[in-house]
Order: C-alpha cells, then sequence, then structure tokens
C-alpha cells in the first residue's frame, strides 16, 4: 500500500508549530505516512541574532534565507524562535515543489495570503488531494461571504476540512497541553478524479486524528466545517474587543461580560448565515468556540495589540508592526470584513459588538473607547 506523503503550505508561528505536530506524527506512523514534510516558506532573508546559541560568525553574519535556516538549525528562526523542529521537517520556498506529490495538504497561513497562494498552487496540486485549513478569517467579496475551506477548496477542486482550537502557537510548540477541533465531511458524490486511488489509505477522521493527535495536542473529530471556521475567525473580532476593555483597565468583569454577548454574535452570525451546517454546540461546546474565545481574549496577539492600542493612543497597524516581528494580526481585517458584509445587508444593528469593535479601529472612532466606551454593545443582550 502507498502512504500518504504530507505538505505544510505556510511557515509562520502556527504554521511551524502545526508542522512540527504533523512531522512527529508522520516520523510516529510510518505505515500511514512518508516520513518527510515539505513545509512552504514565504521566503526572506533574515539575520541571524549573534545571541543565537548556534550562531556560527563564519555562517551567519550576513542575511541568509529562511529556509536555509530552517533546515540548517531545524528551527524557525523567526516566526517560532527558540524551538527545535523535528529533522523530517524540509523547508522549500518553491510552493509548487512542496505540494505537487502531497496526498493531504495543510493550509496554515495569514488569511490575507490565501487566494494568491492557491493561484500559484493551481494545477500543481494532485486532484485527489485532501486539504486541512487551519486558517482564522473569512473572506468577503460582493458574492457573500466564504470560509476559507471552502474558497481552498472551490479555487483547487479538491475537498477541504478545517482545523481550530484554543491553540496559541507558542504554547503548543512547547508541548503545554491543549485541545483542538477538527471538521471534515466530504460529499459523499464527488467527481471520480477526487477520489483518494485504492492503493493508499483512505483519508477519514481516524487520519487526521493519526496526524494530528499528539500526547499534549488533543483532537476532537466533528462534522461541523463552518462552525468550526467561523468559531476560529470571529473570536478574533471578540479578543480585540476584550484588549480594549483590558487596556482601559475596566476589570475582569466587564471582560466576561464582552465575552458572553461575543460568543452570543459569534453564534447568532453562525446561525444566521451557515444556517444548514452550523451548530451551536460547536461553539459551545468545542475547544474551536468557547475554549479560543477564552484563550485569545487572554493571552493571543489581537488582545494584546489591541490593548496596546488603547494604552499608547497609536493605530493598531503601527503597534502589529513594531511588536509582531512580522506575524500578522487577523482580527482585524476580519473585523472589517465582517462589517462590510453586515453594511451591505442594513444588519450592523443586529451585531452591536462586532460593529463596536470595527468603528473602534478606525482612527476617528478610538476616542470613544480611550474615553469610554458611551454605546456600550453589551446594553443589547
Ligand atoms: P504569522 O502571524 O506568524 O504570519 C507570518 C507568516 O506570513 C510568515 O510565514 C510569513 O512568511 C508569511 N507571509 C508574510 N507575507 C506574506 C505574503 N505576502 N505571502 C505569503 N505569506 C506571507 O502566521 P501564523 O501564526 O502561522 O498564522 C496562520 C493562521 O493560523 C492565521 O489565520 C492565524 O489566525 C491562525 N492561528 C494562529 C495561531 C497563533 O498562535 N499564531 C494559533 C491558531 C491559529
Ligand atoms: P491570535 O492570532 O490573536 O494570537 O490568536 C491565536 C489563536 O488563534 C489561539 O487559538
Amino acid at each position: 500500500q502507498k502512504k500518504h506523503k504530507v505538505a505544510i503550505v505556510g511557515s509562520g508561528n502556527w504554521g511551524s508549530a502545526i508542522a512540527k505536530i504533523v512531522a512527529e506524527n508522520t516520523k510516529h506512523y510510518p505505515d500511514v505516512f512518508q516520513e518527510e514534510v515539505k513545509m512552504w516558506v514565504f521566503e526572506e532573508t533574515y539575520l541571524l541574532p549573534s545571541s543565537h546559541p548556534r550562531y556560527d560568525f563564519s555562517k551567519h553574519s550576513q542575511p541568509v534565507k529562511l529556509t536555509q535556516l530552517i533546515n540548517e538549525l531545524n528551527e524557525n528562526v523567526k516566526y517560532l524562535p527558540g524551538i527545535r523542529l523535528p529533522s523530517n521537517i524540509l523547508a522549500t520556498p518553491d510552493i509548487t515543489d512542496a505540494v505537487k506529490d502531497a496526498t493531504i495538504l495543510v493550509f496554515n497561513v495569514p488569511h490575507q495570503f490565501v487566494s494568491k497562494i492557491c493561484d500559484q498552487i493551481l494545477g500543481h496540486n494532485l486532484p485527489y488531494a485532501k486539504a486541512i485549513s487551519c486558517i482564522k478569517g473569512v473572506e468577503v467579496s460582493s458574492e457573500g461571504i466564504s470560509l476559507f475551506s471552502d474558497v481552498i477548496g472551490r479555487r483547487l477542486g479538491i475537498y477541504c476540512g478545517a482545523l481550530s482550537g484554543a491553540n496559541i502557537a507558542n504554547e503548543v510548540a512547547q508541548e503545554k497541553f491543549s485541545e483542538t477541533t477538527i471538521a471534515y465531511q466530504p460529499p459523499k458524490d464527488i467527481p471520480k478524479e477526487q477520489e483518494m486511488p485504492k492503493e493508499y489509505p483512505p483519508v477519514d477522521h481516524a487520519t487526521f486524528k493519526t496526524l494530528f493527535h499528539r500526547p499534549y495536542f488533543h483532537v476532537r473529530c466533528i462534522s461541523d466545517v463552518a462552525g468550526v471556521s467561523l468559531g476560529g475567525a470571529l473570536k478574533n473580532i471578540v479578543a480585540l474587543a476584550a484588549g480594549f476593555v483590558d487596556g482601559r483597565g475596566w476589570g475582569d468583569n466587564a471582560k466576561a461580560a464582552i465575552m458572553r454577548v461575543g460568543l452570543l454574535e459569534m453564534r447568532k452570525f453562525g446561525k444566521m448565515f451557515f444556517a444548514d451546517t452550523c451548530r451551536t454546540s460547536t461553539f459551545t461546546e468545542e475547544s474551536c468556540g468557547v475554549a479560543d474565545l477564552i484563550t485569545s481574549c487572554n493571552g493571543g496577539r489581537n488582545h494584546k495589540c489591541a490593548k496596546m492600542m488603547v494604552a499608547t493612543g497609536k493605530k493598531i497597524e503601527e503597534i502589529e508592526e513594531e511588536v509582531l516581528n512580522g506575524q500578522k494580526l487577523q482580527g482585524t481585517s476580519t473585523a472589517k470584513e465582517v462589517n462590510e458584509f453586515l453594511k451591505m445587508r442594513g444588519l450592523e444593528g443586529e451585531f452591536p459588538l462586532f460593529t463596536a469593535v470595527y468603528s473602534t479601529l478606525t482612527p476617528i472612532l478610538m476616542h470613544i473607547v480611550r474615553g469610554g466606551w458611551s454605546a456600550n454593545p453589551c446594553r443589547h443582550y
């Protein structure tokens, strides 16, 4: 029997942490997977700090390619510093090389880059490859709103599920315990060319549990792809609100109120626009719902930058640039995209918290939160 070949598309903070998990499991389950995992890297040069424990002046005194550093040091020194990656990860700057013979594709890039990356992959992926999106965001166009699992699936002509949970990447990479949710429910009747050839093991919930579950990373598999994707995307808007509250020093009770209301708006959004598939229990019972909301409103980057925005009066984009070292916030663009979608339908008033977060991000209205959130979005519930 043939073995599945896994490729990771993306190598940021979470991309690298997920590559570590996957590579540990491809090594652990050699009957199911080929050991080597290719990880696509958006190439850049990087000057290794001389404080790095394996700094070698003869090699590192000038900026070198990030892929070269990752492969030499088994560490993503820019986006996941201090974490040793398994040596069976092979970083490559060539996206077509990364995906060309992979039967399982794991997408893990900031959501704003997905469409362009799919354009580069198109025609190079196996028609029967299966994918999992670890991306937290939504795509809004004049036609409406799409989940990234759907965007990837549609553009590449393959089926794509979703993985999302309370998963701060640095904690997962340090092997601190966390849970995650994987949703995978391919339609029964798929075109012949998309069927996995019989020589490969079938790809199902058990396959993804084998690929992602670790003693420190517990996986639950469900079928609600919309709920899993929306939980991850929408909680980033709420995490910004929680950051504003902490920046103002309004206290834990106020933050809990924001989280409660945020969860209600997440669930309402899912039920209103993805009614066919989205389940309430995904938001209230799974890691990708309430648990991710809690962790992100305390330890996430959106929360941290929003808190600093209020404390300093700077624009959040400036803070992102100053403190994240190339990592990307997802909540700011998601707040804007969700607002555009709601505005087109005259539904901003139905989601007062999402609407208030978007307004607060625009500099003109930032004084509202700096002075006190006069139109308290929690009043509506
Ligand atoms: P990140 O925030 O670390 O972003 C940096 C990555 O973006 C780098 O790999 C960089 O090379 C790449 N990049 C920069 N410019 C690019 C371009 N023009 N084209 C393509 N790539 C470019 O990324 P991340 O943390 O891996 O996040 C990926 C997804 O995972 C996001 O949707 C995020 O919400 C989600 N997520 C993140 C975490 C976390 O704790 N970091 C946890 C769970 C989920
Ligand atoms: P941030 O992007 O706000 O850091 O959120 C990380 C996350 O999604 C944790 O589950």
